[in-house]
């Protein structure tokens, strides 16, 4: 039979990670292509997700069997606190147009995309699936954390109504080729990778705010690619699964800047603004969920995956999303 794969959000840092695996691992493998699958990689060039008559005109030219949710207003702390109500209305909007056109179409499996921020800010650590909904949010991102959680109620509303195979996938940070290295909007990795750039073009002193000592788990979009892939073939049930490393799979961001450095090749000066907040110490997540339903998963080392997204970054700087004007 054959299969139709729609990856939402398909130009993005995961859904170019997506597309990388399946266009690199051997065909037929556990993550390779399949012989009866199509994959389709959409952008907002196809359609505005915001609006349900482009989201319906999306799925009758794709005729998608399965859709790989990723389309979403994304960005880093500073963003977040700056515009909550566009992250909730936007994000709201794209979830609930492709949820029920996948619904009205009868797509076979939809795996949406939340995050382990969407998590309550005054929870027991580790985090594990069973946590989402049992606090609220980190204020600073309450427009992206509750748009997010809805999808989990509105994945069990479709399945308890009308039976949908709906289901969604929690991954910590990300990062990797084609990210968004925006130095304002980006998450931390690409946001220092670029300023150690700036830094080493520009012969200026390296700053990164903070103590370097927080510890946060990352994930490569390659490795992530691969457990979507998973999913897709192989996992059914509406609860969502944590998508990460393990929880002693922790990097400082002290191990993250002196690993981009290394990478960049930056000779200068390098220092850490520790007049800055550093935000919470640690807040693990646990991956045992996921480990135990795939029977293990061998995570790319963290500094081999630095390394790769900063050549990327800098074969690519014209083209990558720094926040050039032309952007
Ligand atoms: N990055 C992380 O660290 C991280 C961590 C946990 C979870 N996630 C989740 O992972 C998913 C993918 O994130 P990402 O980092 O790959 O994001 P990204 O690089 O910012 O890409 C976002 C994607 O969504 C598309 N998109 C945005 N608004 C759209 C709209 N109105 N209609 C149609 N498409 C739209 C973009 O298309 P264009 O390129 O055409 O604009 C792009 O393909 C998101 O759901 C995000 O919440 C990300």
């Amino acid at each position: 039979m054959s299969t139709v794969i729609l990856v939402t959000g398909g130009s993005g840092l995961v859904g170019k990670g997506i597309e990388h695996v399946i266009n690199t691992e051997p065909e037929g493998s556990r993550f390779g292509k399949r012989a009866n699958e199509t994959w389709i990689f959409a952008t907002s060039a196809d359609g505005d997700l915001r609006n349900p008559e482009q989201a319906r005109k999306m799925f009758e030219k794709y005729k998608p069997t399965h859709v790989i949710h990723l389309a979403a207003m994304v960005g880093g702390l500073f963003k977040n606190m700056k515009y909550k109500l566009t992250f909730l209305r936007d994000n709201i909007l794209i979830n609930d147009n492709v949820l029920h056109t996948a619904y009205e179409q009868k797509t076979q499996k939809v795996i949406s995309c939340l995050s382990t921020c969407v998590f309550p800010d005054k929870v027991e650590y580790p985090l594990d699936e069973l946590k989402i909904h049992s606090g609220p949010p980190h204020e600073s991102n309450f427009g992206y954390a509750h748009a997010k959680r809805m999808v989990d109620v509105q994945n069990h509303a479709y399945k308890e109504e009308f039976g949908c195979n709906f289901t969604s996938a929690i991954p910590t940070n990300v990062f990797g080729p084609h990210d968004n290295f925006h130095l304002e909007d980006a998450h931390v990795i690409p946001a220092l990778i670029h300023k150690c750039y700036l830094a080493k073009k520009n012969n200026t002193p390296f700053i990164i705010g903070g103590t370097g000592k927080p510890l946060r788990q990352f994930i490569y979009s390659h490795d992530l690619a691969k457990l979507f892939i998973w999913m897709l073939r192989e996992y059914d049930d509406v609860e969502p699964v944590i998508l990460s490393v393990g929880e002693d799979e922790e990097v400082s961001i002290k191990q993250v800047a002196d690993a981009i450095v290394k990478a960049v090749g930056f000779t200068g000066e390098y220092s850490f603004d520790t007049t800055r907040a550093d935000g919470q110490f640690r807040k693990p997540a646990s991956n045992k969920k996921l480990l135990n339903l795939m029977g293990g998963f061998e995570f790319t080392p963290f500094d081999k995956a630095l390394d790769a997204s900063v050549k990327w970054f800098l074969d690519n700087y014209e083209t990558a999303r720094t926040g050039k004007p032309s952007q």
